[in-house]
């Protein structure tokens, strides 16, 4: 709960002693302390500052936002919280009902009201809510223009009445809205008393309209020149700006999307008034006429009618009797009547079009909110105050009437009610006094008896024979035993009312005085068929929507209207009513003063309020009741953490056990009684103390549900976590078992397969599985190598493993390199190739053992070419570690070896001859062709030899070059070797050939493979 200073009470039911006198003080300390604003309870008491005051800024509206009552120093801001708080959380409508006389703030409360609601909804800034509220906002001054007054109470007084649903959405948003609006004064369009004007709109346009407006108007800027606008003699004001009043209007106009049509209407109808009230009539002896014949050519032009109709409307009237149609002259007065009536029945269908307009810009759009706009809105009330004047005529009755209605509406709801729910209850209760106006009510409205139904008794004779003075007679006739009514006749003595003209009674806001003439015509309120046809006419659609009913034929037959008066009370009846189904707030408006000071404490108008708004009734109720009542299992779910017997869950009783052990342990039993269903709380302080309570206990509550909370989310997490690893898991799973029985369909006749299934194409492994498909390759092609080489007998595989090898260098290269044969190795080493093998033998074991190789790979006499361009015959011994040249009779070595892992490649040709370069390095490359007795291709086995000794020792391949001129390099020299095939050698041989080499063929060159010779052409 928030501390703030307070000056006095802020409730007055925290008073020490409650009667009128210490309301008062209490009332007047905070209004000379600037604070206008007092609870009582839940009910706001509002004292008018008259001055400007700082306490409706954002800053203000942060701080009551969505917070509870007693938390902030008493603002409407928090009744208009409070209302939109139940109506949002609870799904409840709710209206805020503004009541205090004339003069002591109910529009202005209503307008703060309005625009605190516009200032804490829309958070999202829809736009369609922005303009709503926009609409709902401007179209205050807009009704203000034209239905506001100033009177001798206040300068900006409301002459209507005007309740204001604003329908929300389920976030709590404005989404439309809907006016009803309730009696207008009009008599005040063609009258005012001494210090009052006519409606605001009238002078607004006289002086801030531009001269060519006014000069397309035919009206002249001095409001002394037209006799609607002049009568009370008070067309300047000091507290009103009409020029920026105006422009407000103007633009409200343009923000409600008024056409440019609409607008030129409005203003054409209120100078069409103007000029009505100086039209005059005279009658020449013979006939009526009408005195200034200009003003009527105006008039006809401004309401877009015909001047000629227009005249004799004014003129004359026109009858339907016994299907004859006649023309009747009006007598002057008739004439006058009729003008006036004219002017004030078009007044107050413009003003309701401007509702109508206003409506249709703010309702509800069904299309978007079909469903839930009805059961959530807020009504605010705010209708004209009850007003006492020096002349009071039937406008003051229905006014003040309207205000007995709302108070008895309080009555009903605070105080009787209240005091009603207590017996409800079964609650011990010392019943409190206060003054029920619902017999004023009765004397005003009782069917038969009430003072409307005698007028609209004697409304319904025939005009010429009752007068104003027959109903004052009637009515004191039949109500002179009521104690709220008199008149002079009845009470002789009282020189304070007329004979046979006033009549009293006595409100429950005091005696108010009524002049009796004029109530039978305003009551009957007749406006002569004429003019409805006249204006039904009009060229102006606008205007011919006001007067619907000028379309009836001057010979149809219609039912009589229902009175003024029976309009009235039929719409206050059916606003109570609709009132009575909401959840009510009350602002209380009390009137300081009559001088409009912002200091002046007026204390005995201010007394005369307090008494009879019940307020200290309303008090005495709220303290000698109670504060605060809740439903038991409410009570329950709201303070039920203050208590260990009753947090988290109640369990040793009902609910109202359980709030029973939370304020005896509280010590607070003292100050509560318990009903049927509810708790009442006597004092707001026990309230505050378990507020207080429950709030020091909240952070804590709030970690609990936090930590509690928070486990719970993770632990859902991890759940879910888990869930989705298993899920992927199986997932994964089914995959690879979908693609393990894919290959096994696919494999499972590999084994008999020619290849081993080697030209199946696998199918593509799933993400997780290709690592382990690669395995699965390897596996497969050693697999398929196993069942390749089973067929061949183990001696054989090292053969068939050179074989590979060399295929793997030459295939597609060289077409044969001796595959078909027995690949021996150490041809020199039996005497099948070589005669001298025993001394070769020897040779090469010498060698071996000063060279420690392990074996001979490769043995083959060659011809070799050097860099001295000279051939000669050698042997080439390969062994697993090195290439040697031999001597070809004693076998010797000739030079160092060259270390096979030394070599950088070896070329041969893609024919048949036995020509093989060994690359080395330093340039000096070994140039030789094979021989052998046999005349075999051995290109194919030296190249396999050389290539798996070298993968053997460097784990890389031996770079082969297979083309048809090699080049090599010779003593540092660059050289190419082209090969011949001439009949001029016998063998092959080397011969320099300039720069290059020319490696020849004998003609008969030719390999035997298979057996066979090969020839090569
Ligand atoms: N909260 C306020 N702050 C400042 N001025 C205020 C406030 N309330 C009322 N007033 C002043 O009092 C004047 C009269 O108030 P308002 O028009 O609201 O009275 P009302 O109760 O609606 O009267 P009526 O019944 O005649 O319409 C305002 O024009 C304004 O000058
Ligand atoms: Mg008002």
């Amino acid at each position: 709960m928030a501390t703030h200073r307070e000056v006095g009470v802020g409730d007055f039911v925290l008073l020490d002693k409650i009667d009128l006198e210490n309301f008062m003080k209490n009332l007047e300390l905070r209004f000379k302390n600037g604070k206008i604003y007092t609870y009582i309870g839940e009910v706001c008491v509002s004292v008018n500052p008259y001055k400007t005051m700082n306490i409706y800024d954002q800053k203000h509206v942060d701080q009551y936002k969505g917070r509870e009552l007693f938390e902030n120093p008493p603002h409407i801001f928090a009744i208009a919280d409070a209302s939109h708080k139940v109506m949002q959380q609870q799904g409840k409508d709710t209206c805020i009902v503004i009541s205090g006389e004339s003069g002591a703030g109910k529009t202005e409360a209503s307008k703060i009201i309005m625009k605190y609601i516009a200032a804490v909804t829309n958070k999202d800034g829809q736009k369609e809510i922005e303009r709503v509220k926009n609409v709902l906002l401007q179209s205050n001054s807009i009704l203000e223009a034209f239905g506001n007054a100033k009177t001798n109470r206040n300068d900006n007084s409301s002459r209507f009445g005007k309740y204001m649903d604003i329908h929300f959405d389920f976030k709590g948003d404005p989404i439309g809205g809907h006016i009803n609006k309730y009696l207008l004064e009009k008599s005040r369009v063609i009258y005012q008393q001494a210090g009052e004007r006519n409606f605001h709109s009238f002078y607004q346009l006289l002086t801030a309209a531009s001269d060519e407006h006014l000069r397309k108007l035919h009206l002249s800027r001095n409001p002394d020149d037209y006799f609607f606008v002049k009568q009370g003699k008070a067309a300047r004001v000091d507290t009103i700006n009409d020029k920026n009043d105006f422009r407000e209007v103007n633009s409200s106009l343009n923000t409600l999307q008024f056409s440019k049509d609409a607008q030129d209407t409005l203003w054409r109808v209120v100078a069409a008034i103007l000029h009505l009230g100086n039209v005059e009539f005279v009658n020449d002896g013979e006939k009526l006429q009408i005195k200034n014949k200009k003003s009527i050519d105006v008039i006809a032009e401004l309401l877009q009618v015909k001047k000629e109709e227009l005249s004799s409307a004014l003129c004359e009237r026109v009858i339907a009797a016994r299907g004859d149609i006649m023309r009747k002259e009006h007598t002057e007065a008739e004439a006058c009547y009729g003008r006036d009536a004219l002017a004030k029945a078009v007044y107050e269908r413009l003003f309701g079009w401007l509702v109508d307009k206003i409506n249709a810009a703010i309702a509800v759009d069904e299309k978007n909110y079909s469903k839930n706009y009805k059961s959530s809105l807020i009504g605010v009330l705010d209708i004209y105050g009850f007003e006492i004047f020096d002349n009071n005529s039937f406008e003051q009755f229905c006014i003040n009437y309207c205000n007995e209605k709302l108070q008895q509406l309080f009555i009903e709801l605070v105080l009787k009610q209240e005091q009603e729910e207590y017996n409800r209850e079964g609650i011990e209760w010392q019943n409190i006094d206060f003054f029920n106006n619902q017999i004023i009510c009765d004397l005003v409205e009782a069917p038969h008896k009430g003072i409307l139904s005698i007028m609209d008794d004697a409304s319904k004779m025939t005009a010429e024979k009752v007068t104003d003075e027959l109903l004052l007679e009637t009515m004191d006739k039949q109500l002179k035993t009521h104690h709220h009514y008199t008149s002079r006749q009845l009470k002789p003595a009282d020189k304070n009312m007329k004979h046979k003209v006033d009549f009293r009674i006595t409100h429950y806001a005091g005696d108010v005085t009524y002049c009796v003439v004029g109530f039978l015509d305003k009551n009957k309120d007749t406006l002569f068929q004429d003019f409805k046809r006249l204006m039904y006419n009009s060229r102006d659609e606008n205007l011919k929507e006001m007067f619907p009913e000028g379309s009836q034929h001057i010979s149809e037959i219609t039912k009589r209207p229902p009175t003024a008066g029976t309009l009235f009370k039929n719409s206050m009846q059916a606003l109570v009513q609709n009132l009575y189904s909401k959840e009510p707030h009350y602002v209380r408006c009390i009137k300081p003063n009559e001088l409009k000071s912002p200091s002046a404490f007026d204390e005995e108008r201010v007394k005369h309020q307090v008494s009879y708004l019940g307020l200290v009734e309303n008090v005495r109720v709220r303290r000698a009741g109670f504060a605060y009542r809740q439903r038991y299992d409410r009570f329950l779910k709201r303070y039920k953490m203050i208590s260990q017997f009753t947090w988290p869950n109640f369990r040793s009783g009902s609910d109202k056990d359980g709030v029973k052990v939370i304020m005896d342990e509280r010590k607070f039993a003292d100050d509560v009684k318990y009903g049927k269903t509810k708790i009442f709380i006597r004092s707001p302080r026990t309230l505050f103390a378990l507020e207080a309570a429950r709030n020091e206990l909240i952070p804590g509550i709030v970690t609990l549900i936090q930590k509690t909370w928070r486990g719970y989310v993770a632990r859902q997490q991890y759940k879910r976590m888990r869930a989705l690893m298993t899920m992927i898991q199986a997932y994964r799973l089914k995959k690879m078992r979908t693609y393990i029985n894919a290959l096994q369909g696919k494999f499972v006749h590999a084994r008999k397969a020619k290849d081993f299934g080697k030209g199946i194409i696998w199918p593509a492994p799933p993400v997780s599985l290709q690592k382990t498909t690669r395995v699965l390759k390897q596996f497969y092609n050693r697999w398929r190598a196993f069942m390749i080489l089973s067929r061949i007998p183990r001696a054989e595989w090292p053969e068939m493993k050179l074989k590979v090898v060399a295929a793997s260098a030459l295939l597609n290269k060289r077409p044969r390199y001796g595959l078909s044969r027995r690949w021996e190795g150490n041809y020199l080493a039996t005497h099948g190739e070589n005669n001298n093998y025993t001394t070769f033998n020897d040779a090469v074991n010498n060698l071996k053992n000063s060279q420690h190789f392990g074996k001979v790979l490769f043995s083959a006499f060659v011809t070799k070419f050097n860099k001295f361009n000279k051939c000669a015959e050698r042997v080439v011994l390969v062994t697993d570690q090195a290439v040697y040249k031999l001597d070809s009779l004693k076998f010797r070595n000739m030079k160092e070896g060259t270390g096979i892992k030394d070599l950088t490649g070896i070329s041969v040709s893609p024919g048949q001859d036995q020509l093989i370069v060994f690359h080395c390095l330093g340039g000096n490359d070994l140039v030789v062709s094979l021989h052998s007795v046999r005349q075999e291709d051995r290109i194919g086995e030296i190249v396999g030899v050389l290539c798996n000794a070298y993968f053997q020792l460097k784990g890389t391949d031996l770079p082969v070059t297979v083309n048809k001129t090699i080049s090599c390099s010779l003593g540092g020299k660059k050289r190419l070797i082209n090969i011949n095939v001439t009949s001029e050698v016998q063998s092959a041989t080397f011969k320099k050939d300039g720069g290059n080499i020319s490696y020849l063929l004998p003609s008969n060159f030719a390999v035997i493979e298979n057996g066979r010779d090969y020839i090569k052409q």
